[in-house]
């Protein structure tokens, strides 16, 4: 369906043409003055030099052609030359029609659907999943579900890290406390044992212990280097340890990712880019495109009119290792190869910002991709606790995200039961929902690439700019309906009327901003710009909720109205979180 501003446009830019105009001086824009008018046109001013004539007299000349218009109830001229608009409610209530019509609720499906892989999550196997991790994976699956809303094809990849050192690690001090296990027998070549030699608890202890030691002890990091070495290279023992570190680490953050309602459609790793290298490799020489630089294969990736030094890209170490560039790239290969992407978007810590310009560029630069694929990279700034340092655990460790969760859900769990509106048996579970809510938004309505406060008091707050008080909005509207419908009202949109008050037609203005929310956030990859939409459509709910009393009106046809309004809110809100990543509980 047409958008609402194209249709305001449409309108002024026929008036700017029946006073002997150029069209294209119509643009109709949200208003800097909401105390003046709804929306505002500076077209007046831009004709200005072409008709050698005043602002405010073109601006007169069109305002004048509009005064029995059925799409503005005002146009008014305003020195130097801007013209005020109003919306008509009539106008407006048509609009609003159309869109609870809409499945899409006026958002349309893009024309050129593309392909893109979104590679968001990025956790490392065997290491718990803690908060680094959180913002990648929240901001992703927000970026994947509005690409799909629009209708692209989006292929979302966790991209796990099973790789590096820390697989060199584990097995290190795997072999240093059981040297007896069987993978370590250098000349037994199989089969091994179907069950892991650990479990994700140990698994746990193992890492942080192994890397501890690696710090202090230069043999013992060596060693570890070597077994990551061998492990590449495809010793069988180690591999098969490798296996039992991967399966047992993933169930583990399957586990977690549902519980953030994250999902992805491809598990991929790392390691999976592997077989593409050497022939990668060989490409990149016999094309010319790598040189040897004191014994390591690299790319050169500066360009002219760079600003600041851009070190070449690394993709072998003079030993001959691959390295985390070495990887990227072959998976860039494989990813053409399989899914044949029109855009890869890394959704990833935005320390690795330099990285991603030297790994984009060396695969331009050596056509791994075609001409028009886009490679974006969405970086992040860090989450902080209140003392401004990255988030860490009362007693300064690394935050897992596990336990990040529980401690939301208890704040909520209390929250809720001393609201006594959800049973206790609910409250749990409610807990649960509202919690993620308080999470994700607290994450998402922040500029994705700066810094941000992690505060556990204010996310979970039920006033304010946070998810729990979006939650609360929808759950009071759902009340409202339900109860409608045990009275015996049925729910529908065809029966919406003229706006009665102002916060009325407010209310109705916030929902035509449904489609340029969606549209913005996701071409400008910028999730926060759904969080303000939701925000400023919940603070309108609310005013006209306290302002009318709907469910004692006595005019039914006004009732009607009213509900079919109330409706199109619900749906909007939780379209809106949903593409956010959350959900609403039942009541809270
Ligand atoms: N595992 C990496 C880390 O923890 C993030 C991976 C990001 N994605 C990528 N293709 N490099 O830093």
């Amino acid at each position: 369906m047409e958008k609402w501003m194209e249709r305001l446009t449409e309108k002024l830019s026929d008036a700017f043409e029946k006073a002997g105009y150029d069209r294209s001086y119509g643009k109709v824009a949200l208003s800097n003055r909401p105390d003046l008018c709804e929306y505002q046109c500076n077209g007046a001013m831009a004709g200005a030099k072409t008709y050698k004539k005043a602002p405010i007299q073109i601006a007169g000349d069109v305002v004048a052609g509009l005064k029995d218009s059925q799409v503005f109830s005002m146009a008014e001229a305003v020195n130097p030359g801007f013209i005020n608009l109003k919306a008509d409610p009539d106008f407006l209530v048509g609009f609003l029609r159309e869109m609870a019509e809409d499945e899409h609720l006026s958002v349309e499906k893009t024309d050129a659907p593309r392909t893109i892989m979104i590679d968001y999550g990025g956790p490392n196997v065997a290491k718990p999943l803690h908060v680094g991790h959180l913002r990648s994976a929240i901001i992703g699956e927000s970026m994947k579900r509005l690409g799909r809303f629009l209708g692209h094809k989006v292929i979302g990849d966790v991209h796990l890290g099973d790789w590096g050192l820390q697989m060199g690690l584990i097995i290190t001090e795997m072999k240093h406390r059981s040297p007896e296990l069987i993978y370590f027998k250098e000349d037994y070549e199989g089969p091994y044992p179907q069950e892991a030699p650990f479990t994700i608890g140990e698994l746990e202890e193992i890492y942080p212990a192994a890397s501890a030691k690696s710090k202090e002890n230069a043999a013992y990091k060596e060693e570890a280097m070597e077994a990551t070495h061998l492990l590449q290279q495809g010793r069988p023992g180690y591999h098969a340890l490798w296996e039992h570190i991967l399966h047992v680490s993933m169930a583990d953050l399957k586990k977690n990712y549902e519980r953030l309602q994250v999902t992805f459609d491809l598990w991929k790793k790392e390691s999976d880019a592997q077989p593409y290298i050497p022939e990668m490799v060989r490409y990149l020489k016999e094309g010319g495109y790598a040189h040897l630089d004191q014994g390591a294969l690299v790319v050169d990736v500066k360009e002219e009119g760079d600003t600041k030094e851009i070190p070449p890209c690394m993709i072998l170490k003079s030993d001959g290792a691959s390295l985390y560039n070495t990887t990227d790239l072959a998976t860039i290969v494989e990813r053409m190869k399989l899914f044949h992407p029109d855009e890869i978007l890394y959704v990833v810590d935005k320390r690795q910002e330099l990285y991603f310009t030297q790994v984009f560029r060396c695969a331009r630069k050596a056509h791994l991709v075609e001409e028009d694929t886009k490679l974006s990279f969405l970086g992040f700034g860090t989450m902080n606790g209140k003392d401004g340092k990255p988030f860490k655990t009362r007693q300064g460790g690394v935050m897992r995200l596990e336990n990040l969760m529980d401690d939301i859900s208890k704040e909520m769990y209390q929250k809720i039961v001393d609201n006594r509106s959800v049973k206790a048996e609910n409250a749990r579970e409610t807990a649960q929902i509202v919690g993620l809510s308080a999470i994700k938004y607290g994450d998402l309505s922040n500029q994705a690439t700066k810094d941000y406060v992690f505060d556990v008091d204010r996310f979970t707050s039920f006033e304010g700019d946070t998810g729990p008080y979006l939650l609360y909005t929808i759950v009071r509207i759902k009340s409202i309906l339900n109860r409608y419908q045990e009275e015996g009202g049925s729910l529908s949109h065809g029966s919406l009327r003229t706006p009665t008050c102002e916060s009325e037609k407010a209310l109705m203005l916030e929902l035509t901003g449904f489609a340029p929310a969606v549209e913005g956030a996701f071409a400008e990859k910028a999730p926060h710009k759904v969080c303000s939409y939701l925000y400023g459509l919940a603070n309108a709910f609310n005013r006209f909720y306290h302002e009318t009393k709907i469910l004692s009106e006595e005019d039914q046809a006004q009732k009607g109205s009213w509900i079919g309004l109330l409706s199109l809110t619900r749906q909007v809100l939780e379209t809106s979180i949903d593409l956010l990543g959350f959900s609403a509980p039942e009541r809270m």
